[in-house]
C-alpha cells in the first residue's frame, strides 16, 4: 500500500483526479468504481472542473457505485445512486444508462446483488476504485466482523455508521436505513487500482489500522494490504496515528509522479 500525507484536501483531490485521468487517458473504455460520503466530494469537483476545461471526458466510462442503502423510496435524497448523480455524473458527460449502483429496492435483494457482480464483470472489470473509509474502519459498507472475501451482498449497519451518517438525515438515527448492499471485500479487491480518501482526527485510528495492523474483520480496509496497487490519500489529522509516517512522506517526495 502507498500512503500519500497532503497538506490538505485539495491536493488531495488533485492527486486523485491525476489518478483517473491516467486511466481515462490510457483505457478507450473506463470502468470506474465510486464512493459516496463527504470525503470523495472534492474530488468529484475537481472532475467536474477538469471536464469543464475540456481536460477530461468521461463520455466511454462506466460507473458502479460501491453501495446503496436498502429501502429509501425513489425520491429520497439521500439515496447513493441520487448522490452520484448529483455531485458528479449530471454534471460531466457520462450517459446516466453507463451509471449504475446496488438496487436497494429490488424485491429479491440477493438476486440484485449477484446481478451486480455480474455486470461489473461483464464491464470488464473497475479499473479503478475510489473509497472513502468509516471510523469503525469500513469501506463501501462492509462493517467489521465480516468475510473479507465477500462478493456484493446484503448488509447491517452498526449503530456506529448509522449515527455517523445521521447527519445526512436531519440527525435523525431512526431515519437511517439498517440494511444496505454493498460491493463485497471480495469485489473491491478485484478492482485493477484503489485509491482511498481520508480526511479529520475521526479518521486517524481506522487509518493506522488498515495501513500498518494486522488484516482483520474488526478492520475490513486493511484487506487493502493484499492489493497491489492501492494508494491511501490522507490529511495531517488523519496521518496522526500512524507509526511510520515520515517513512511514507521520504517515499511520496521521492516519487509522486509515479504514482
Ligand atoms: C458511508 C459510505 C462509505 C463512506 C463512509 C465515510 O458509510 N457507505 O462508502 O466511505 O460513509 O463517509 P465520509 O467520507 O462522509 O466520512
Amino acid at each position: 500500500m502507498k500512503v500519500a500525507i497532503l497538506p490538505g484536501i485539495t491536493e488531495i483531490a488533485r492527486v486523485a483526479a491525476d489518478r483517473i485521468q491516467s486511466v481515462c487517458a490510457s483505457t478507450s473504455y473506463p470502468v470506474l468504481g465510486l464512493a459516496t460520503g463527504s470525503s470523495p466530494l472534492p474530488l468529484y469537483d475537481e472532475l467536474i472542473a477538469r471536464h469543464r476545461a475540456g481536460a477530461l471526458s468521461l463520455a466511454n466510462a462506466r460507473s458502479f457505485n460501491l453501495d446503496e442503502y436498502v429501502g429509501l423510496p425513489a425520491d429520497h435524497p439521500e439515496r447513493y445512486i441520487t448522490f452520484i448523480r448529483q455531485h458528479l455524473t449530471d454534471q460531466v458527460d457520462i450517459p446516466d444508462d453507463q451509471v449504475q449502483g446496488p438496487d436497494g429496492l429490488a424485491s429479491d435483494l440477493d438476486a440484485a446483488a449477484n446481478a451486480y457482480d455480474a455486470a461489473i464483470e461483464q464491464a470488464g472489470g473497475i479499473d479503478l476504485q475510489i473509497l472513502g473509509i468509516g471510523a469503525d474502519g469500513h469501506i463501501g459498507f462492509n462493517e467489521p466482523g465480516g468475510s473479507l472475501a465477500s462478493r456484493t451482498h446484503v448488509g447491517f449497519l452498526t449503530e456506529r455508521t448509522r449515527s455517523d451518517n445521521a447527519r445526512f438525515f436531519n440527525g435523525d438515527i431512526e431515519a437511517v436505513p439498517t440494511r444496505c448492499i454493498t460491493q463485497g471485500l471480495g469485489t473491491i479487491m478485484e478492482a485493477r487500482s484503489l485509491v482511498l480518501i481520508a480526511t479529520g482526527a475521526s479518521k486517524a485510528a481506522a487509518v493506522h489500522q488498515m495501513v500498518e495492523v494486522g488484516v482483520s474483520a474488526l478492520w475490513p480496509a486493511s484487506i487493502m494490504q493484499f492489493h497491489n496497487d492501492a494508494l491511501v490519500l490522507v490529511d495531517e489529522d488523519a496521518a496522526s496515528e500512524l507509526v511510520l509516517a515520515d517513512y511514507y512522506r521520504e517515499l511520496w517526495a521521492r516519487e509522486p509522479a509515479t504514482d
